[in-house]
């Protein structure tokens, strides 16, 4: 009997997508015989039963496209926005699953995803998935594919922002993608030689960060280049933002939780105007000009690098072999020199900070890097 496959992608999109996609979809069909189905859109595509084969045709040329070619969403199963309700839409995933008698379901995705994905396992799924994200932040796993590529866009950033940062005297600060975690920002800071390098993970001092911009300034270097991470916080703000964050888990009453949602959402807007007020505190501190430079989805977009391809087919490729072997409820994950699978369960709701003590942080601080503690 045919082993039919199911693949979506879901969350942020991120380079390797479709290399992962085909990797999947290549050796399932030409290795394993397997059927295989694309749903468009994330989970919504499972919940509307939108669907596209993928033969050996759609899984060619696809390699180097940046983007998914299935579409994506941030859709939970379980909360999914259905004209002006949030409605748990499990039912209906099960019964796509079955309508197309699959016998697994390939998600790839981030942290979000992985959540979802455990959750649809715990339903009686046999949901295997991919770590993908430019922010490198899944638990149980070296690596995430996508990381590669933003850190090479976001590093020849700050390489093109040296020269014009020379020339004005200026700093720049510049935002870089992360989310909660501060692994691109740190990388590309470490690899473009950034002067200030700001993570979520080490509160910074204003003053501290200040001081190095000024003790380069005397030692003749009239330019500095801070590379903070999207979401990089300040000495002050770390603690607030830790309180309403346990006043939201906490709350117990219906009231209280829609409170402390609300004050938490309002924090975190206010927070979100970060890379700004730094720059203008470093401006009025140190006397230099300040000028940002957000990257944003710049780092999501194009052509996948040739480690992100490669990664991304390694996993793919390894995946279909699991599902040969009816190994599910797990995650493909690099462990090293190995591709292992990894149960979702110790994946799934977790978070890969950047320790205090990597080896990255170390070389930062070793090659004279402010890191605003
Ligand atoms: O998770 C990838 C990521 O690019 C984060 O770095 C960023 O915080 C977030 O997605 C942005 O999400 P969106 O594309 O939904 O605005």
């Amino acid at each position: 009997m045919t082993t039919n496959i199911g693949i979506l992608t879901a969350g942020g999109d991120s380079p390797g997508l479709n290399a992962a996609i085909r990797g999947v979809g290549k050796a399932a069909i030409g290795e394993y015989d397997m059927h295989v189905v694309g749903f468009q859109n994330g989970f919504r595509g499972l919940v509307q039963n939108r669907h596209r084969a993928l033969d050996s045709k759609a899984l060619s040329g696809i390699l180097t496209l940046g983007g998914t070619i299935l579409g994506t969403s941030r859709d939970k199963p379980h909360k999914m926005q259905i004209g002006d309700r949030q409605l748990d839409m499990t039912d209906a995933i099960v019964e796509t699953y079955e309508r197309h008698h699959l016998n697994a379901l390939v998600c790839l995705g981030g942290g979000g995803t992985q959540k979802n994905a455990y959750r649809l396992s715990q339903k009686g799924l046999n949901v295997i998935t991919l770590p993908k994200t430019i922010d490198n932040d899944v638990a149980m796993t070296d690596v995430t594919f996508g990381f590669d590529t933003a850190l090479g866009i976001a590093t020849d950033a700050i390489d093109r922002l040296h020269s014009t940062a020379h020339s004005h005297h200026r700093i720049i600060v510049c935002e870089i993608m992360g989310h909660h975690v501060g692994w691109l920002a740190l990388g590309a800071g470490l690899a473009g030689g950034a002067d200030v390098i700001l993570l979520p993970e080490i509160p910074y001092d204003v003053d501290r960060v200040a001081e190095a911009i000024r003790a380069r300034v005397r030692s003749g270097k009239r330019f500095s280049i801070v590379a903070i991470a999207e979401g990089a916080l300040s000495k002050d703000d770390a603690p607030r933002l830790k309180a309403a964050r346990a006043a939201k888990s906490n709350a117990s009453s219906k009231e209280e939780k829609a409170t402390a949602k609300a004050a938490l959402a309002e924090l975190e807007r206010s927070l979100k105007g970060n890379t700004l007020r730094l720059s203008q505190q470093l401006e009025e501190m140190t006397g230099l000009e300040s000028r940002i430079t957000i990257l944003g989805h710049v780092q999501r977009g194009g052509t996948p690098s040739a480690a992100d391809r490669l990664l991304a087919t390694r996993l793919g490729t390894a995946c279909a072999g699991f599902i040969n072997a009816g190994e599910y409820g797990v995650m493909v994950s690099v462990q090293g020199d190995n591709v292992v699978p990894v149960a979702l369960d110790a994946v799934a709701g977790k978070t890969k900070y950047v320790p205090v003590d990597h080896d990255w942080v170390k070389s930062a601080r070793l090659v004279g890097t402010c890191l605003g503690d």
